[in-house]
């Protein structure tokens, strides 16, 4: 394929919005010769988004704000700066880029934040320079920057196989209500994996079999929430519970305010409760803030769509 990258034009600001997620199930298999593991999950996007905002630069920036800011790194490291270069490298365009991350999603939640960011700047620089590239040309660079990366690209519901990069989109009536207890301490995801192995060293775990969403993809495909809270499941819910006890508590909270059903978002430490209605997703925000078992509270419906370009300055 030749591609003629078109030079930035000064001044030139895109502006892209990409949905947190939950993984309504996520099934672990055991870890490959690369320490990964196979997973079936199905993903959600919900309605908590990150927005990034890039703009032409000579060299590689980021600044970030949103309210936790302070413990997102600005180095070399930052997923959204790596998808960035990431994608100058393929195109072989010599530019930078400014990227300003708004950050909503939380920050080491289980909701893949850092995800979304790494989603939002393939999108945002593939405006910006006017790449050419096609939509599957950043799938196959999202899912080198990591596992989650492609659903944040692709959004609403889909079913997710191999580290969880290769999906399937999933059909889904209507909208689903939630509501989020975030805590601040976040959770590391490889000390989850690694915690998972731990509780399974005796050799216990079987590959994940998509059999046992049958169920839960029923709920979807009929709009069914009560069925869906029922089918909720995560194999990592019980590693996540013995690094962060306390997790017990905002899931114990959601049951007693009559949650559909709850779980722990992906790695967590998010705990994700599935509402009624929009009316009863508020309640069960007021239930976590009541009683002091999360450091911040969000509401959200989903699916929704995955990154996409909400403004675009010449
Ligand atoms: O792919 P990503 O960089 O997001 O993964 C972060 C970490 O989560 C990996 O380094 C690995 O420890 C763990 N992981 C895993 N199996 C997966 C996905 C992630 O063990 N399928």
């Amino acid at each position: 394929m030749t591609l003629t990258p078109v030079a930035p034009l000064p001044d030139h600001e895109v502006r892209v919005r990409a949905p947190g997620k939950i993984n309504l199930s996520l099934r672990v298999g055991p870890p490959d010769a690369d320490g990964y593991h196979v997973l079936s999950t199905v993903f959600q996007a919900v309605s908590v988004y990150e927005e990034v905002i890039a703009s032409s630069s000579e060299r590689f920036e980021l600044t970030v704000s949103g309210p936790q800011a302070e413990v997102v790194p600005t180095d070399e490291g930052n997923l959204a700066l790596r998808a960035a270069r990431a994608l100058a490298d393929r195109v072989g365009i010599d530019a930078g880029v400014h990227l300003h991350l708004v950050k909503d999603v939380p920050v080491a939640g289980g909701m893949a934040g850092g995800s979304a960011d790494a989603a939002a700047a393939l999108v945002a620089c593939d405006a910006l320079w006017r790449t050419g590239l096609g939509r599957e040309d950043l799938v196959e660079i999202a899912a080198e920057l990591g596992s989650d990366v492609p659903f944040s690209l692709t959004g609403h519901t889909a079913v997710g196989s191999g580290r969880g990069h290769l999906l399937t989109p999933a059909l889904t009536r209507g909208e689903f209500h939630w509501a989020f207890a975030v805590q601040h301490r976040g959770l590391s995801t490889p000390a989850v994996y690694r915690a998972f192995d731990e509780l399974h060293s005796g050799g216990d775990v079987a590959e994940p079999d998509p059999e046992d969403d049958v169920p839960l993809m029923q709920a979807l495909r009929a709009g069914d929430a009560r069925a869906l809270g029922a089918a909720l499941h995560n194999d990592l819910q019980m590693a996540a519970l013995e690094l962060d006890p306390g997790l017990a508590e905002p899931l114990a909270v959601a049951e007693d305010a009559g949650a559909l059903g709850v779980v722990v978002s992906g790695s967590g430490p998010t705990v994700a409760a599935l509402a009624r209605s929009r009316q009863h997703a508020l309640v069960l925000a007021a239930a976590f803030t009541a009683s002091g078992v999360a450091d911040r509270v969000l509401t959200a419906a989903g699916p929704v769509a995955g990154a996409r370009v909400v403004s675009a300055s010449d």
